[in-house]
């Protein structure tokens, strides 16, 4: 496994392999790595010929300082995490490689925007199409893998790679869980102990919701439930529980079969937490 700072190094080390016939199988991460991120790496190496992971806590995509600032940066450790699913390349650029300047550039992804995380992060999708169309051209992709964990921006990418034509292949891996159901994330590791004993009830609560709709309960009771059981619990902050159409995100007001996904996000303390579910 090589890894590679500079753009034109990397760039050059890829033409030359798919000159050679390779296939490229591309991961972008912020680091922090966990099983869920080692899934789509393995997803992506056993698709293509070589897989290519990125490094980079994009700066445009954070709308709070506080969250930028504390995102855990563990590169060292990320490499040996990727080195036992057999990544060949890690692109680890650092924010002036990647925004010698920074963009004007700015994208708005329409509806997508003002619901949910585009609502309650103005300006993160922008960072997100930003910076996942420079790695798409950097690394030139045949497949790139995204994680059903953000399910909002597995929308936005969909988009992006439509909108702007990218000659690739978008393919979305299911959310890695821990054994108390908590989704992983790079943002656990800032939870106390105690936060941590609280963050499995996001998903534990979706799953009663989602109990409730399919036994024939309107949305906004479930949406009342949810709101009642997590506001019971001290130490977890809801910010929005959603009912949305799989398709568009769209908010819906009845279960549609195979196309309803409840997606949620809370506080814990000072680090927040989403989630989703979807049936
Ligand atoms: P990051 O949060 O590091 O996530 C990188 C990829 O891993 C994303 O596609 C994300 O959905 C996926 N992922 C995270 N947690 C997961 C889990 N528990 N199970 C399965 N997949 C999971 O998402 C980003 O970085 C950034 O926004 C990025 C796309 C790299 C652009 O900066």
């Amino acid at each position: 496994m090589q890894i590679f700072h500079s753009i034109s190094a990397i760039q050059n080390h890829l033409k030359s392999l798919v000159r050679q016939g390779k296939t490229v199988g591309f991961v972008p991460t912020m680091g922090a790595l966990h099983a869920g991120h080692l899934a789509l790496v393995e997803t992506a190496k056993t698709n293509n010929d070589i897989a290519v992971c990125s490094i980079f806590v994009n700066p445009t995509q954070f709308n709070n300082a506080h969250d930028l600032a504390v995102y855990p940066r563990t590169l060292e450790s990320d490499a040996q995490l990727l080195e036992t699913v057999n990544c060949d390349f890690i692109f680890a650029p650092n924010a002036e490689e990647m925004y010698p300047d920074l963009p004007n550039l700015k994208f708005d992804f329409g509806d997508l925007e003002r619901v949910m995380e585009g609502e309650f992060r103005p300006g993160h999708f922008n960072g997100v199409g930003i910076v996942v169309a420079k790695l798409f051209h950097i690394i030139k992709p045949d497949r790139a893998y995204f994680g059903q964990k953000d399910l909002q921006q597995c929308a936005v990418v969909r988009r992006l790679i439509h909108d702007l034509s990218f000659d690739l292949e978008l393919i979305i891996c299911p959310t890695h869980r821990e054994t108390d159901g908590l989704a992983m994330s790079s943002r656990n590791r800032n939870l106390t102990e105690e936060q941590r004993n609280l963050a499995p009830n996001l998903y534990k609560t979706m799953n009663l919701a989602k109990e409730k709709l399919l036994a024939g309960e309107s949305v906004q009771v479930v949406k009342m439930f949810v709101q009642k059981t997590l506001s019971d619990i001290q130490g977890i902050d809801l910010e929005y529980f959603e009912l949305s159409n799989l398709d568009n995100l769209k908010p819906i007001n009845e279960y549609i079969s195979g196309k309803t996904a409840f997606c949620i996000a809370a506080f814990l303390g000072k680090t927040r937490l989403i989630d989703n579910l979807i049936f």
